[in-house]
């Protein structure tokens, strides 16, 4: 039976006592952190009814980690067409802790790390943390789309780059790449005989095309990345701490294997068995949900396209949409004048490698009448800018 996604309440979504709908005054609208307002997959929330039933709360276990990555490679092989070895799956507690080893072991200490931008803003707290030098690479418009400037980033790697990291589908622009702008990227980084961290949490929430994982682009590029993700983005479950990482060579997985067992820890027992509950039972759910969030992702453009003063780019994936508020000609952060003047809460821009005063970032994984509720808050305050 499908699930009535829109029925929680903010009474209900403020009770779950998560980021989203605690850490701000209860008349701001959050329409921030990437946490979505429906009710998890019954499929997840009966397998941790099973696990806390069973007292499931000592360390996680060696044959649940086989059986998760088991899982995930049905589910790369069902999705994906996508072959990935067990061996080469490798349990973290989260996505940015997998990005921040995938760094540490696998460049040395003074190689530069190439960050196309925008995008999610930890990305560059992560690679400051490991020590690395950060090159900023702008992505580039192509009057369609934006893509990776592989020209910049040939550049990037000519000047001694060695590591790119990625955001597949991308935070925040919404792309979903295609296989030509992937080869295109391995091509360049093999040449060099660089590396790509390719972080593809959003991968299950994609709209128009699927999903292409940047290890299966080409041969080189298995040779030369390593993929982090997680179930955690598309049920909803970050609190549960479980991610994965895949090594696509024998090397790479050689060398996560011989990383010293502190490094790897953090990975929840909880989180195991609802990950393996998603990839095994949730995809009539996450069909269900990218359903919805494809009918949110029209009417957000529907709004914008409507909005004098504020543009938007065409979103393929993921529930977050970058707005550019360049033409409203404010004087200060449009997600600050929005908290204002809509008493509506998003993302601002800067921190994702936006320029001052231009981007905001907005969720619409909400309920329907939310997202009407927040776009509504917005057009006015839009309106009463705009005469
Ligand atoms: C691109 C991207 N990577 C990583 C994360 C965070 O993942 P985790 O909580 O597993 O570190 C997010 C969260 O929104 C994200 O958008």
């Amino acid at each position: 039976m499908p699930l009535d996604l829109h029925a929680l309440t903010p009474d209900q979504l403020r009770a779950r006592r998560t980021l989203k709908w605690t850490a701000y005054p209860a008349d701001l609208l959050p329409m921030w952190v990437a946490e979505m307002d429906f009710p998890v997959c019954r499929e997840v929330t009966a397998a941790l009814t099973r696990a806390v039933a069973a007292e499931s709360f000592g360390y996680p276990s060696p044959v649940v980690h086989a059986e998760l990555a088991d899982a995930l490679v049905e589910w790369q092989a069902q999705q994906h067409g996508w072959t990935v070895d067990p061996a080469g799956v490798h349990s973290v507690g989260d996505v940015m802790h997998g990005v921040d080893l995938a760094i540490r072991y696998f460049s040395g200490p003074d190689d530069p790390v190439i960050i196309p931008t925008p995008v999610y803003m930890p990305f560059f707290d992560i690679v400051r943390l490991t020590g690395r030098p950060q090159v900023h690479v702008p992505m580039s418009w192509d009057g369609a789309r934006w893509t990776f400037d592989l020209a910049a980033i040939d550049a990037a790697f000519a000047a001694g780059g060695r590591t790119v990291l990625i955001s597949s589908p991308h935070n925040p622009l919404g792309r979903v790449f295609d296989a030509a702008e992937l080869a295109g990227l391995a091509a360049v980084v093999a040449r060099h005989g660089g590396r790509v961290i390719s972080d593809e949490i959003h991968a299950p929430l994609v709209f128009d095309r699927p999903h292409l994982p940047y290890a299966a682009a080409s041969p080189e590029a298995a040779d030369h990345s390593i993929t982090v993700l997680s179930a955690s983005k598309a049920w909803n479950l970050p609190g549960l701490k479980c991610a994965q990482v895949i090594t696509t060579n024998a090397a790479d997985t050689a060398a996560w294997k011989a990383m010293p067992y502190w490094e790897t820890v953090g990975v929840s027992t909880l989180g195991m068995e609802a990950s393996i509950a998603a990839y095994r039972e949730g995809g009539e759910w996450l069909a269900q949900v990218v359903a919805t969030l494809a009918e949110h992702r029209d009417l957000v453009a529907q709004a914008v396209a409507s909005w004098d003063g504020v543009t938007t780019v065409p979103n393929e994936g993921t529930y977050l949409q970058w707005l550019d508020f360049t033409r409203l000609g404010l004087d200060v952060e449009p997600s600050a004048w929005l908290v204002e003047q809509a008493r509506v809460l998003v993302n601002p821009g800067v921190p994702f490698g936006g320029e001052p005063r231009r981007f905001a970032r907005l969720n619409f994984a909400t309920t329907r009448s939310l997202l009407d509720e927040g776009l509504g808050r917005i057009e006015q305050a839009v309106r009463s800018r705009r005469p």
